[in-house]
């Protein structure tokens, strides 16, 4: 039995497989490669390069590989891609993600971890965040995946499949081999560390009066290997018959963009030039998790989390790949 990731080409999807196959476990990857990078996969893992909205290929992927479940991370991410052109996203993320889950429960398979995000609830009530905060995107991005958070819930009524809607706070970080190079990259941690590098001239710092203690956005940044981990206790707690669940994935912990250019700083060594620009459109002001339902359900907590950590080992990776996935 084996599990399908769609997205295993990407940041997080590459990490996750890494770490899935440390551990012993079957996994096959469907990635369409349009932001993914196939040197990120190891190459004995059964690859196909095509789109999860492909009814038919999903069914025959569920056919030769026995698949028990699905960790579904692909999908378009970027939110300021996303106001600019939101049919991309709708079209992208939940019309080719219904297919998929209707394939997948069409073929029997009714385990999945789905990849959320805390850009779902859009400026919350209450910080820390807790699951049960409303949920307003305030970007296509956000809609696109609280759609697909919906129709996973009809689907646990109508058909019985079992999910984990993972809702992640920010990515980050890398492990020996795998880190984040996005091709554009819009992330503030290597954002950041391009600036350092002199990969980029300067930082843009997007909005600098936001109510927060120093103007500029907070957010929770999670370390990648911690995440991946979460969707394997995921996986794990949908094979002993665990009910659906949302759940954040943070630490608990937000800091502002100014801080983590300071963090920066101190990291490398280097000065980070950045210019401060107004806000971006479909930005949230602060998002930082309470993160207590994942140890309760899961056992999860965020061990490599903290941000000089991250930043380190961001750092020391691309330091140790000039040109990480063509060497
Ligand atoms: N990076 C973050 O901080 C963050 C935060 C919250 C949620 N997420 C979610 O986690 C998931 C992974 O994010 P990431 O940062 O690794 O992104 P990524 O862009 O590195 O990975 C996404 C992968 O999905 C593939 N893909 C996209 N659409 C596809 C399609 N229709 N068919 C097949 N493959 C397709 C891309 O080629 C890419 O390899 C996404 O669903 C994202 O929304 C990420």
């Amino acid at each position: 039995m084996s599990i399908l990731v769609t997205g295993g080409a990407g940041y997080i999807g590459s990490v996750t497989v890494e770490r899935l196959l440390g551990k012993g476990a079957q996994v096959v990857v469907l990635d369409d490669l349009y932001r993914g990078h196939r040197e990120a996969l190891n190459e004995n893992v059964p690859f196909y390069e095509g789109k999860v909205g492909d009814r038919s290929l999903v069914a025959r992927i569920v056919r030769e590989h026995k698949i028990e479940a699905c960790v579904h991370f692909a999908a378009l991410t970027y939110v300021g891609e996303s106001v600019k052109e939101p049919e991309r996203y709708f079209e992208n993320n939940v019309e080719q993600g219904i297919a998929l889950f209707g394939a997948l429960v069409q073929a029997g398979v009714k385990k999945i971890v789905f990849s959320s995000t805390c850009a779902t609830y859009g400026d919350p009530e209450e910080i820390p965040i807790r699951e049960t905060e409303k949920q307003w995107p305030k970007n296509p991005y956000g809609w696109s995946k609280l759609m697909l958070e919906q129709v996973l819930e009809a689907y646990d009524v109508g058909h019985g499949l079992k999910f984990v809607a993972l809702r992640y706070f920010n990515a980050s970080g890398a492990t020996e081999k795998l880190g984040e190079l996005h091709e554009p990259e819009s992330h503030l941690v290597p954002s950041v560390l391009m600036a350092a590098s002199g990969e980029r001239k300067e930082l843009a710092v997007f909005g600098d009066d936001y109510p927060t203690p120093d103007g500029t956005a907070v957010r929770d940044y999670v370390h990648v290997a911690d995440l991946a981990d979460a969707h394997i206790l995921a996986l794990d707690y949908l094979k002993k018959g665990g009910k659906s669940e949302f759940i954040n994935l943070g630490t608990g912990t937000g800091y502002s963009v100014l801080e983590v250019i300071e963090t920066a700083r101190r990291v490398t060594g280097k000065p980070i030039p950045y210019k401060k620009e107004p806000r971006r459109a479909g930005d949230a002001i602060t998002l930082v998790a309470d993160a207590r339902k994942a140890k309760e359900v899961l056992g999860w907590t965020a061990t490599q989390s903290d941000i000089a950590s991250i930043l380190k080992s961001q750092w020391d990776w691309r330091r140790r790949n000039e040109n990480p996935f063509k060497a």
